[in-house]
């Protein structure tokens, strides 16, 4: 049978972790080349190694997607090495106790763990869309997923620039959504709920029986429950579907 994504070439950032893992898995699956994009060389080799196992085929990329010419530099890498860039999800990210903001109200972040929020969820998604873009309006198309979050779309107690800086990838997905229609290029983002990642461990050790007993499926959702909408979303099934920002997160937006 045929893959969905046969034929196609992938971008991923953030690939050696949890939802990008099981994306980028996911690709190459359903029959794409996938560069595997992360700021750890360790984790991103090892999703390549995985998918090699599995008969697919994949490529690791290495680099911080805060850099200008990082980024630039990873759009290309696909380009010299599979032709084009067919699909690209931006997803590399941190949670607020990677900034030491855990458990902090709005007043309480620092500026520094402020900016580099902003800088790596924000900065970061919108530096890959500006190269993915150049790139996809020049070969005549091509499909754009960013991660966002139900913190896209709600507010969060302690999430402060984690929240905002999700927010703004929505209206990144939106905007960018009208701009490149007549160039055929589709963009939407994924809102995940609480995912089993190492990004959620320490938020579900300190309360996660509190936040799964408001979730209406009472548990949280896997990588693959997220890779799934991400290909879909990737794949000609989604050929009408741009600007939208898709809650995956078992009921929770619902309530
Ligand atoms: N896990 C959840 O519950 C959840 C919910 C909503 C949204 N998200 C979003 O999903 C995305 C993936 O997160 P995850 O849960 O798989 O966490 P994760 O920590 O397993 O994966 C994140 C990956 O991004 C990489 N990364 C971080 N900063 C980077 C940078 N500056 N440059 C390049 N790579 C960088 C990390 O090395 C890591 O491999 C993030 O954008 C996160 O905000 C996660």
């Amino acid at each position: 049978m045929a893959g969905l994504l046969d034929g196609k070439s992938a971008l991923i950032t953030g690939g050696g972790g949890g939802i990008g893992r099981a994306t980028a898995l996911a690709f190459a699956r359903e029959g794409a080349r996938v560069a595997v994009a992360d700021a750890s060389e360790a984790t991103a080799q090892e999703t390549v190694a995985l998918i090699n196992k599995g008969g697919g085929q994949a490529m690791t990329l290495t680099g911080d997607v805060t850099d200008a010419r990082v980024v630039e530099g990873l759009v290309k890498s696909v380009v010299t090495t599979y032709g084009r860039l067919d699909c690209a999800f931006n997803n590399a990210g941190i949670a607020g106790w990677q900034v030491d903001a855990s458990g902090k109200k709005t007043a309480d972040w620092s500026e520094e763990s402020f900016d580099r929020m902003i800088a790596v969820n924000l900065k970061g998604v919108w530096l890959c869309m500006k190269y993915e873009l150049q790139q996809m309006v020049a070969q005549g198309g091509g499909a754009i997923v960013n991660t966002a979050s139900i913190a896209g779309l709600i507010g969060l107690p302690t999430s402060s620039a984690y929240v905002a800086a999700k927010h703004g990838v929505v209206g990144l997905t939106k905007t960018a959504a009208l701009e490149y229609a007549d160039d055929k290029v589709r963009v939407n983002a994924v809102c995940p709920g609480y995912i089993e990642t190492r990004m959620t461990e320490d938020t579900m050790r300190r309360r996660g029986e509190q936040l799964m007993s408001v979730v209406p499926f009472h548990r949280m959702g896997k990588p693959e429950e997220i890779a799934e909408m991400v290909l879909w979303l990737c794949s000609e099934r989604a050929s009408y579907v741009s600007g939208a920002a898709y809650n995956v997160d078992g009921g929770y937006m619902a309530t």
